[in-house]
């Protein structure tokens, strides 16, 4: 890279559930640097925005940890750069992408910088309630209409109302959060509140300028001001808010989530809607504290599930990915058709190239639509094995655990511990083990915790080829627990079509770094992309017939037990 007169590089923000990232891509596709940086989750046992009864359920995450791991991030790998004789990495670094956490919704206030409450994360299912209440709103019950109540947004949105969507956040801290709503019904001070997920927050951090008091009087820390306040058309489409078809917010939706009791101002208060990759978006100042690149363009930003699709190369329609983190998400390319879903599954959209530094065709602009399958709980399930149970003290023993039983013996684990997400939207469902005998051990345990998270792609899988009507033929793979060989054959097995990993495991990240680098010339073009993807391991299934029905039907039986616990 030393000796090229003048190296490209693009940078990769990816700020995830349990940790940040920054990878640094070089213009061939690999990665020259990277680091990763957990952060704090918080699970408050109680709160006074509860009447101080129990929380379950409740998940959240303090947005200046979030701030402080990206930075981190980007902190370890400049100082390596800098260690290798590097003067100005800035200078190097043609563009960041940022990809992130969908539906987490935060806060604040631009005027005075202050943060209103913690950041709820998308799996917090505290909103439940909230999402039944704007079900319950918005049902005509002398209508004759035969979709499920649920669904009475999906024509718009391509989403039931679910805990899970940032809308149903932002109507919990309206309700609870008495400073802020109290800031809303000012004159003076409602055009000052913000909202956002993760993307609109890190923008805003990354492209604002520095407070002249960092801290108020309370020791309370302060957002910068006068960020750039946008996201993307990807993000956009989680929160319940965006028509599908206009790509903007939609004030009558907005009232129907939010309900009538608060005025909402939605031009000031919900971020401007760009495209995905954007050479326009914003410019890193490297005022902010501990911000070590400075003058950089963002040009994309990315929901991390659409940025997986991206870096897994999925440009054409009926190309699909799962990526395994901490739930996990099936999606598929529907191209420029919106496919509605009568099976479960999520209309949203995948991403839309705008502006670049090199002129495009227009026809480029259009969204590109996919399908979603999102399961809540996948790696967090091993977590739970690990941190709550203690059956394990390493999600790297659950290989040598689950390929030591031959099979989990009619066992069966449901991880509906918040809920059933895709297909079957059910907040009441709750976790379950069916099939247990006395001579069920650890090991048996831990298989079918695995196997939970093929049976629930799987389920998505099903719904995906239903909705599209495409024969999928086979499943490009990533996310941690692809790293599981165990796993990743029954995950063939039970789909009975192939399941293909690619080279570049860090998919999320490199899919942002690609419509980045896309926007700002580092690639001409999507073919030119694709070459830089490359198959690294194909599993092929092996089960016979009657084996892989046998299994299916059990767990079906399994989730039908889960859905009844709180009936
Ligand atoms: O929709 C939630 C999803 O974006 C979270 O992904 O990888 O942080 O678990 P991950």
């Amino acid at each position: 890279l030393q000796s090229s007169p003048s190296p490209s590089l693009i940078g990769s923000i990816d700020q995830g559930t349990s940790s940040s990232r920054f990878l640094l891509v070089t213009s061939t596709g690999k990665i020259l640097s990277t680091a990763q940086v957990e952060f704090q989750q918080h699970f408050p046992s109680s709160s006074r925005y509860n009447s101080g009864s129990s929380c379950e359920g409740w998940h959240e995450h303090d947005p200046f940890d979030i701030w402080d791991s990206v930075c981190l991030c980007i902190s370890h790998t400049v100082t390596e750069l800098t260690k290798c004789g590097v003067e100005d990495v800035s200078s190097w670094i043609k563009a960041v992408g940022i990809t992130n956490q969908r539906e987490t919704t935060v806060s604040w206030n631009d005027r005075t910088g202050k943060v209103y409450y913690n950041a709820i994360v998308w799996d917090d299912t505290r909103t439940a309630a909230v999402a039944e209440g704007i079900i319950r709103e918005n049902t005509d019950s002398s209508s004759s209409s035969n979709h499920k109540p649920q669904d009475v947004l999906r024509a718009k949105t391509g989403l039931p109302i679910a805990s899970y969507f940032a809308g149903t956040k932002v109507r919990w801290l309206i309700d609870n959060i008495q400073e802020l709503r109290v800031d809303l019904e000012s004159p003076m001070e409602c055009n000052n509140v913000r909202f956002g997920t993760i993307d609109v927050w890190l923008v805003y951090m990354l492209t604002g300028f520095k407070r002249s008091i960092a801290e108020d009087e309370m020791g309370i820390r302060l957002a910068c001001e006068g960020g750039v306040f946008k996201t993307d058309v990807s993000n956009a489409s989680r929160w319940l808010f965006m028509d599908l078809d206009t790509l903007d917010w939609d004030v009558d939706l907005v009232k129907k989530v939010v309900g009538s009791g608060c005025e909402f101002p939605v031009s000031k208060a919900l971020p401007k809607i760009v495209p995905s990759s954007d050479c326009t978006i914003g410019t890193i100042r490297g005022v902010g504290e501990k911000m070590d690149l400075k003058d950089v363009p963002i040009a994309a930003i990315l929901g991390d599930q659409q940025a997986a699709l991206f870096g897994q190369a999925c440009y054409q329609p009926g190309e699909a990915k799962c990526t395994y983190g901490t739930g996990l998400f099936l999606m598929m390319n529907t191209g420029t058709q919106k496919i509605p879903s009568t099976n479960g599954l999520l209309t949203t959209v995948a991403y839309q190239l705008g502006q670049r530094t090199v002129a495009n065709d227009e026809t480029d602009k259009q969204p590109v639509y996919s399908l979603e399958g999102s399961v809540a709980f996948s790696g967090s399930t091993i977590q739970w094995l690990r941190d709550r149970v203690e059956l394990i003290s390493d999600a790297s023993e659950t290989e040598a655990l689950a390929t030591s039983v031959p099979s989990s013996q009619g066992m069966y684990l449901v991880p509906a511990f918040s809920g059933l997400f895709a297909p079957h939207w059910q907040s009441n469902a709750r976790g379950c083990m069916v099939g247990l005998t006395a001579s069920h051990s650890k090991a048996h345990i831990v298989r079918a915790a695995l196997e939970a998270s093929a049976y629930q792609a799987r389920e998505v899988f099903d719904s995906m080829v239903a909705d599209s009507k495409v024969e999928l033929k086979e499943m490009r793979v990533d996310g941690g627990a692809t790293a599981n060989k165990f796993l990743m054959q029954f995950q063939s097995d039970i789909l009975n079509v192939p399941v293909v990993r690619p080279e570049h495991l860090e998919t999320t990240g490199m899919g942002a770094a690609f419509a980045a680098g896309l926007a700002v010339g580092v690639w001409k073009d999507f073919d030119e992309i694709e070459k830089m993807w490359a198959v690294n391991t194909k599993w092929n299934p092996r089960m016979n017939d009657g084996e892989r029905q046998k299994l299916w039907k059990g767990w079906n039986k399994a989730v039908q037990r889960s859905m009844q616990w709180l009936e």
